[in-house]
């Protein structure tokens, strides 16, 4: 890749908060660098957002609240719809700018890309088909009407693992619903989320609906807006125990709440499987976005007549992976976000084989720059190693065996997280049999993935409430409002 052609789309990026229809300066005039994680160099720097800035997006959201929601369902789906065509006018530039700041190869960042905008392309259609009800009252003397209006000012807190999509997914029915809103992306990619804010804009968004406010303070800067009853909703998508922080937060003005937390997703594969498919899926469920995903399968579950051809065809296939900077030709796997997250997928495998797991490929960091590691495939795990039990986040398969159906179904669900199950099997009663038994917001069913703007996405346990997507996800920002109507 041309670094001339990088530094054209860095440039065009702007770089500070965007504050009621405004780009701003930080009140406290600093910046902070935005890092290339297989370089380990800054890209660029950005508006470093205070507490102060937080509470004026949160003034621009009320100056705007009463307008937006009276606007004309059409016309808010409209401009969703403008911002779908202005994304994939984009989508080169989007899709290299997402791969400079997360590192996922530029193959994924362009899915990512179109799966984003598939968000406002399916809530652009959705802002017209708000409805509600008319009924008798049963006794006769009266009729009860229900109407739906949007929820208000809403916060919403985006993660490092897709940039825009897990925006969109937020923005697009906040806005269809009438909703405006402060969105502060993760610290680690906010350039993506700076460009979609400019696309909106080009797109008619009126000033102040949405307000995007960078920032290496998150809970300092989002505090302040917790406690202005002001705010009505806050949708969060990253990990269990931020969210139960939010959680204690949000109860303070009893905000509405989103919480798309982590997950442990279990892949049963029983005998009967049609192995090659499960094969193929399986590197879509690990593989996608070098396994930085909840929805990353987390476990193997293989049933003991299939365990060893499975395990050896997913290390061939994972191992001749090529790794390196997403930019680059031919790159599957880029870089993991950064030396933390390196660390922590390096430690749950360096426990998993310290109790005995056999490595069939992978098991180290890769390169002397950059936050690389081998994609990895682990046999033999013992029943106490912590990958069975911690979210990875990382490019890391281990693989267990079960014996019986119910065994693979108590295993599955012997996790905190309810996020995503897959399930690969030819024999339909067993199919339904095991989906009913999971305790998951999500099936893949012979399918490693389950993404989708027009399914609900979601989880159960401690991977959270609501539902992003599909018909239930413009709900999320609409709340219901009952008339006792005198006849
Ligand atoms: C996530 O990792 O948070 C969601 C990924 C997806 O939408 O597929």
């Amino acid at each position: 890749m041309d670094s001339a052609r990088e530094n054209a789309v860095l440039t065009m990026v702007p770089k500070g908060l965007f504050i009621g229809g405004e780009w701003r300066d930080s009140s406290s005039n600093t910046t902070f660098g935005v890092e290339d994680p297989a370089t380990q160099q800054k890209l660029t720097e950005i508006a470093d957002g205070t507490p102060v800035d937080a509470m004026a997006a949160l003034d621009a959201c009320e100056r705007a609240q009463s307008d937006w929601a009276a606007t004309p369902p059409r016309d808010r789906g409209e401009i969703l719809r403008r911002t779908f065509e202005l994304m994939n006018a984009n989508a080169d530039d989007l899709a290299l700018l997402m791969t400079l700041e997360m590192g996922k190869p530029l193959a994924e960042s362009k899915g990512e890309v179109t799966y984003a905008a598939e968000f406002l392309r399916w809530f652009a259609e959705e802002a017209v088909r708000i409805d509600g009800r008319w009924s008798v009252n049963p006794n006769g003397s009266g009729r009860l009407l229900t109407m739906k209006q949007p929820v208000g000012p809403c916060l919403l807190i985006t993660p490092w693992n897709f940039p825009i999509a897990m925006g969109t997914r937020k923005i697009g029915p906040a806005i269809a619903a009438g909703c405006t809103m402060v969105v502060k992306p993760a610290q680690q990619t906010p350039l993506s989320m700076l460009m979609l804010a400019q696309l909106l804009h080009e797109a008619g968004l009126p000033d102040g609906v949405l307000n995007v406010v960078t920032s290496t303070k998150a809970s300092a800067v989002t505090g302040p807006l917790f406690d202005d009853a002001r705010l009505r909703k806050v949708s969060f998508t990253g990990s269990t125990p931020i969210g139960q922080k939010l959680m204690e937060q949000a109860s303070k003005h009893l905000l509405r709440v989103s919480m798309e937390l982590g997950g442990n997703a279990p892949y049963l594969v029983f005998g009967d499987a049609d192995l090659e498919a499960a094969v193929d899926q399986a590197l879509i469920a690990k593989m996608r976005n070098m396994g930085e995903s909840c929805v990353a399968a987390n476990r193997f579950h293989v049933h003991e007549s299939v365990a060893e051809e499975f395990s050896s065809r997913l290390a061939e296939r994972m191992g001749e992976m090529k790794v390196g900077r997403g930019t680059e030709d031919g790159v599957q796997v880029g870089p993991l976000i950064d030396d933390t997250q390196r660390g922590i997928v390096a430690d749950l495998v360096e426990d998993a084989v310290g109790k005995g797991a056999k490595v069939l490929t992978g098991g180290e960091r890769v390169g002397d720059r950059g936050y690389f590691y081998a994609p990895t495939v682990l046999s033999g795990i013992a029943d106490d190693a912590s990958l069975l039990r911690e979210e990875i986040f990382g490019p890391v398969a281990p693989v267990k065996t079960f014996s019986s159906d119910d065994e693979a179904v108590a295993a599955a669900n012997n996790s905190d997280y309810g996020l995503v199950a897959y399930v690969f099997t030819s024999d339909i009663k067993r199919a339904i049999r095991v989906t009913e038994g999971l305790e998951v917001g999500m099936v893949g069913l012979n399918r490693g993935l389950v993404s989708n703007p027009a399914a609900e996405f979601g989880g159960v346990k401690e991977s959270g409430f609501g539902r992003e997507g599909g018909r239930e996800g413009i709900e999320e920002y609409l709340y219901t409002k009952y008339v006792a109507v005198d006849v």
